[in-house]
């Protein structure tokens, strides 16, 4: 894989990675558009996340994300995309990305990834409710590191590090 400065710049990693958060950064710094895949399923359903996995399931919202992923992928403005972090599970969606431009992993560790998913010590996201952060994201993140690392141009390590200082790095891995 090769980083291409000319595609568009694509963020991926579990959640509380701070693919939202550090890709808006990401976004001003490098003066481009920034676009959650979340964020459009939800304008293009008029629903929640979290109202699409619990009335249709996580089937239905993984066809709504890989719709709303490769559409991204195939806009000819170059931006920064957030990737769902269960996204790159799906062969059709690693190839569009892998084809969209320089892909970046944000790495966390599971106990500082369940901190940031956890407010007043319940889950955020539906694919840990109910259960207890930390072990599920060890779960989640067995499944899914291979996929990650085997996409990314570039691994940056976001344990302790404040969002400007992942932000900038991540800029200067698109610039190079
Ligand atoms: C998911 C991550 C979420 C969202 C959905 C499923 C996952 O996005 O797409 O809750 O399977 O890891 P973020 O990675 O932006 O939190």
């Amino acid at each position: 894989m090769t980083a291409s400065p000319s595609g568009h710049l694509v963020l991926i990693g579990m959640m509380g990675a701070g693919k939202t958060t550090v890709g808006a950064r990401c976004a001003a710094l490098l003066d481009r558009p920034f676009v959650d895949v979340d964020d459009i399923v939800e304008a293009v359903t008029g629903r929640t996340v979290r109202e699409i996995f619990a009335t249709d399931g996580e089937a239905a919202f993984r066809a709504l994300e890989a719709e709303a992923l490769r559409d991204a992928c195939a806009a000819p403005e170059p931006s920064v995309i957030a990737a769902g972090g269960g996204a790159m599970q799906d062969p059709v969606n690693r190839r569009a990305v892998e084809q969209a431009g320089t892909v970046v992993w944000l790495r966390a560790e599971p106990d500082e990834l369940a901190r940031r998913v956890t407010a007043d010590g319940v889950a955020e996201r539906p694919m840990l409710a109910g259960t207890d952060a930390a072990p599920s994201i060890e779960r989640l993140l067995a499944v899914r590191t291979a996929g990650y690392e085997g996409l990314a141009d570039v691994v940056v390590d976001t344990d302790g590090r404040d969002v400007d200082a992942v932000a900038a790095e991540v800029a200067r891995a698109v610039a190079a």
